[in-house]
């Protein structure tokens, strides 16, 4: 079938002011947006710049905005776009480094001031640090995460306030805070009790309904807040 579709261009460097360029391609309805991508990339305008690598919504690099909704352009099937006009947008709230790549940088480093991994002052036993299963099961959506950061760009919240620590790294503090190997609790509690942390989301839920690995982010960061409550301000305790 032919598939019409309309793509935004900037680099920066050297445009003054983004555009949006059309291309027509012929596309199976079992194919992938990325599939099309790649298809006007190699045959059409090899200067089009996107991320891929896995093709398999593992990597989590190719996010985009796909006819105004964020996903992995290859978890998107041509024939759920049949007949319509694909527009593809970078991600909403971050810079772009061209047409469809943007700067992961900032959103990373979010995440990374968090401390992504475990953090324990005792010695491990003999071998690996033992979890009950039932404890995990606590993580087993939030590990799911692929950092592809659709939920960011889909949060309302972000776009009108940059500060917001953002909805992904709340997922990555959920992963820890209730990691129960974790030593730091109380210090990740309070490293998210703040206005521009937890609180800020007002529960628009957009990230849920985004999110390709299906993680209950808005759940999550919801959690947290009980956590918060229950543990620094002792609400809710007997
Ligand atoms: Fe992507 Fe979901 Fe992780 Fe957000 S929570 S970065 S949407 S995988
Ligand atoms: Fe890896 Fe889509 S290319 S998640």
């Amino acid at each position: 079938m032919e598939m019409r579709f309309k793509i935004f261009r900037f680099d920066p460097k050297v445009d003054a002011q983004p555009r949006y360029q059309n291309y027509v391609i012929s596309a199976e309805p079992g194919e992938r947006i990325l599939d099309c991508l790649n298809r006007i990339k190699w045959d059409q305008d090899g200067t089009l710049s996107y991320r891929m690598s896995c093709g398999h919504g593992i990597c989590g690099s190719d996010g985009l905005k796909i006819n105004g909704r964020c996903a992995l352009a290859c978890q998107k099937l041509v024939r759920d776009y049949q007949g319509a006009e694909v527009v593809l947008e970078p991600l909403p709230f971050f810079p772009v480094l061209k047409d469809l790549i943007v700067d992961m940088e900032d959103f990373l480093k979010r995440i990374e001031r968090l401390r992504p991994y475990l953090v324990a002052g005792t010695a491990p036993g003999e071998k690996e640090r033992i979890q009950p299963p039932e404890e995990k099961k606590k993580l087993d959506a939030v590990i799911r995460c692929i950092l592809c950061a659709c939920c960011t760009g889909a949060c309302p919240v972000m776009l009108e306030n940059g500060k917001f620590i953002g909805p992904a790294a709340l997922v990555w503090a959920f992963r820890f805070i209730f990691d129960s190997r974790d030593e730091v609790q109380s210090e990740r509690l309070r490293q998210v009790d703040e206005p521009n942390g937890a609180w800020a989301c007002v529960n628009h839920f957009e990230c849920t309904r985004v999110c390709p690995k299906e993680i209950p982010v808005t759940k999550s960061i919801n959690t947290i807040k009980r956590e918060i409550e229950r543990v620094l301000r002792k609400i809710g305790e007997p």
